[in-house]
């Protein structure tokens, strides 16, 4: 027996069977649950590794007080269970233990959670709570995983001859699309530094000196608006490679997750994985980060809208826009009521309307109806659509930006609602997996609210063209038309990561600064030494950076990153734990040199 404290435990409670069956044995635990068999009672001791049943007779039992989460120390001897008594369901389900002694070690208020998951508890209190919420078996189940997919991401990384090197926090911004969290100076009155959105320069610097394969757990911060698959703060597995293209990054994150899903998962991914044209993605699934475990493909209807008589499809074209469809197999038999709901969502989302046919050698149904009287338009459009008689088209025609975001979303609310997603199960059926690279993103994007171009990716991504369409020569390019060397790894419709061929010259690297609108003084004080350190020898290189909170989620099932994050924030960023963020003490504020724009706080509150 280990020697120390009198309550040292021998054994977890997950872990006595049968063989031990006559031992003395310690172990330590809170109490789970009780049950009280006329004087002689059943408790459930839980830890980490599971629960074993403790029998307490009457006079133990009436000498110790006893209630749930209450930490304790047992001391008995293990016997086995007969017959009925078995509970098959739990590894420990043969043995019990007969108490001899039982010693407190900490007592606990009601929980305000329902650790055995009976009934569910409103996320705030998990939240509040969340030392109460992180012993239940399904959150510790979700913490194993991700420490173990990570860790053996690690090794996979390390055999292919990667190196770990951990890059700072308090830095320069790096822009990655986001909002900065700053950090005043104490030590330089009015500095600031900022927390990396990624260490995407860091990195980069990292191959121009030499240090070529390096990957890190990273954490990144973004100060922007908090989705299901967006935090505050998130871990990136961050990597850079030189003297490499896009197909020597591709093959190192095949091999790595082909590794990591065997080890973590007992799965084994076909790899390659498939590549798909951002321009293809776009086209056939409407969206960037395609959901390939179901059919409903888009289709162009461009060239059958241009020669119909239907206004709203002739106009949609000749306006240099698009018309697109979905076709909705029969055997799926959508309603009328389904079609108002869909109608419903395209609006939500700017569509100015959804017309629908159901097909028909004779004209069918539903608004297009009269569009295809005749039997050469009717045909005409099934064979446009891939569609049999009886499918339900769903068709939109607008902006080409417009007719793809609102049919791509259709197209995955269609996937859910008609059950074509088939539900991730703890199998090793490879088939549930469905990764895709997307290549050759638009360099460039226009943003409609700021009336200006910002990076596709970022201002990092080495363009297709490295003239940038003239521009290095001085002409002005059609920005909207730049093709880069950015891709994405893209799983089950989720964007698990990106990553891009890098800008290794200074000289193109300032010009994409000046076509994004930073002139030469912003550039020098934000990205003047990395421009040098260009200067200074850059190989070519490249890398990629995946969402781990993602990607663990993603492989138990669940829906949103915050139930693999042990202390996540809510919705409205905000601890609800320890209260963050909150107001500090006026002499914290003095000594960093900032005063507040806010009104006078009231008394007691942080000074203005
Ligand atoms: P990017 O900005 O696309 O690329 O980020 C890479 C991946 O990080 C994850 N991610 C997030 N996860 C949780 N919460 C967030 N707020 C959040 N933002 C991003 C996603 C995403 O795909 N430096 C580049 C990579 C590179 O070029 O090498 C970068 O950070 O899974
Ligand atoms: P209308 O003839 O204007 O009543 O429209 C006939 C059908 O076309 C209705 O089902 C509308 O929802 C649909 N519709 C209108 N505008 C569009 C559009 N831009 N794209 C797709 N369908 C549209």
């Amino acid at each position: 027996m280990a020697s120390g404290p009198s309550w040292r435990r021998t054994h977890t409670c997950g872990e006595l069977r049968k063989a031990h069956v006559g031992q003395t044995v310690v172990l330590n635990g809170w109490v789970h649950a009780r049950r009280d068999h006329g004087g002689i009672y059943f408790l459930d001791l839980r830890d980490r590794y599971g629960l074993t049943q403790v029998v307490i007779d009457e006079r133990l039992a009436g000498s110790i007080k006893l209630a749930p989460e209450f930490v304790i120390s047992v001391r008995g001897v293990v016997s086995a269970r007969e017959g009925a008594q078995i509970n098959s369901e739990r590894p420990t389900g043969e043995i019990e233990v007969l108490a001899q002694s039982i010693e407190v070690l900490s007592t606990s208020p009601l929980p305000p959670i329902d650790i055995s998951g009976a009934t569910e508890t409103a996320l705030e209190t998990r939240l509040k709570y969340r030392y109460i919420d992180l012993r239940r078996p399904q959150m510790q189940r979700n913490l194993a995983h991700r420490s173990r997919f990570i860790n053996a991401m690690r090794r996979a990384f390390e055999r292919q001859g990667f190196l770990e090197i951990e890059t700072p926090i308090l830095t320069k911004a790096t822009p990655e699309g986001a909002r900065d969290f700053l950090v005043p100076s104490r030590v330089h009155p009015g500095e600031f530094y900022a927390l990396p959105q990624s260490p995407q320069i860091f990195k980069q610097i990292l191959m121009v000196a030499g240090l070529d394969r390096y990957f890190q757990v990273a954490r990144c911060f973004r100060d922007e608006d908090l989705r299901a698959d967006r935090q505050l703060e998130f871990t990136q597995l961050d990597m850079e490679l030189a003297f490499v293209e896009e197909e020597d990054v591709f093959a190192t994150w095949e091999q790595v997750m082909r590794d990591t899903f065997k080890e973590a998962l007992g799965i084994e991914l076909p790899i390659p994985f498939p590549r798909m044209r951002w321009e293809e993605a776009m086209e056939r699934f409407g969206v960037d980060k395609p959901d390939l475990r179901f059919g409903l493909e888009l289709h162009a209807v461009d060239a059958w809208a241009r020669a119909s008589e239907f206004q709203v499809f002739r106009s949609a074209v000749e306006a240099g826009g698009r018309v697109m469809g979905i076709a909705v197999p029969a055997q799926y038999s959508l309603s009328r009521k389904d079609i108002t709901e869909l109608e419903t969502v395209a609006k939500g989302i700017g569509a100015k309307g959804l017309a629908w046919w159901k097909a028909g050698a004779t004209g069918g149904s539903g608004p297009l109806a009269k569009f295809c009287a005749s039997p050469q338009a009717a045909q005409s459009l099934m064979s446009t659509m891939g569609a049999a008689e009886g499918d339900t088209c769903l068709f939109i025609a607008d902006r080409t930006s417009l007719t793809r975001k609102v049919l791509g979303e259709l197209r995955n609310q269609l996937g859910r609602r008609l059950g074509l997603i088939p539900k991730l199960s703890s199998t090793t059926d490879a088939a549930q997996w469905r990764f895709t690279w997307v290549t050759h993103f638009p360099l460039f994007e226009w943003d409609e609210d700021a009336q200006r171009f910002f990076s596709a990716h970022h201002p990092f991504t080495a363009p297709e063209d490295w003239s940038l369409g003239g521009a290095l020569d001085g002409a002005t390019p059609d920005l909207g038309s730049l093709s880069s060397r950015a891709y994405d790894l893209v799983l089950n419709g989720w964007e698990l990561g990106s990553g891009s061929v890098r800008i290794h010259r200074a000289d193109v690297q300032q010009k994409i600064f000046s076509l994004l609108g930073i002139g030469p003084e912003e550039q020098k004080r934000k990205f003047g030494f990395f421009v040098e350190a260009l200067s200074y020898g850059a190989p070519p290189h490249a890398g990629f950076a995946m969402g781990l909170d993602r990607i663990t989620a993603l492989t138990l099932g669940l829906d949103n990153i915050r139930e693999v994050i042990a202390f996540p924030k809510t919705a409205s960023a905000v601890d609800l734990m320890c209260g963050a963020p909150s107001l500090v003490d006026l002499e914290q504020l003095i000594e960093v040199h900032v005063r507040s724009v806010l009104p006078e706080p009231k008394p007691g509150a942080a000074p203005a």
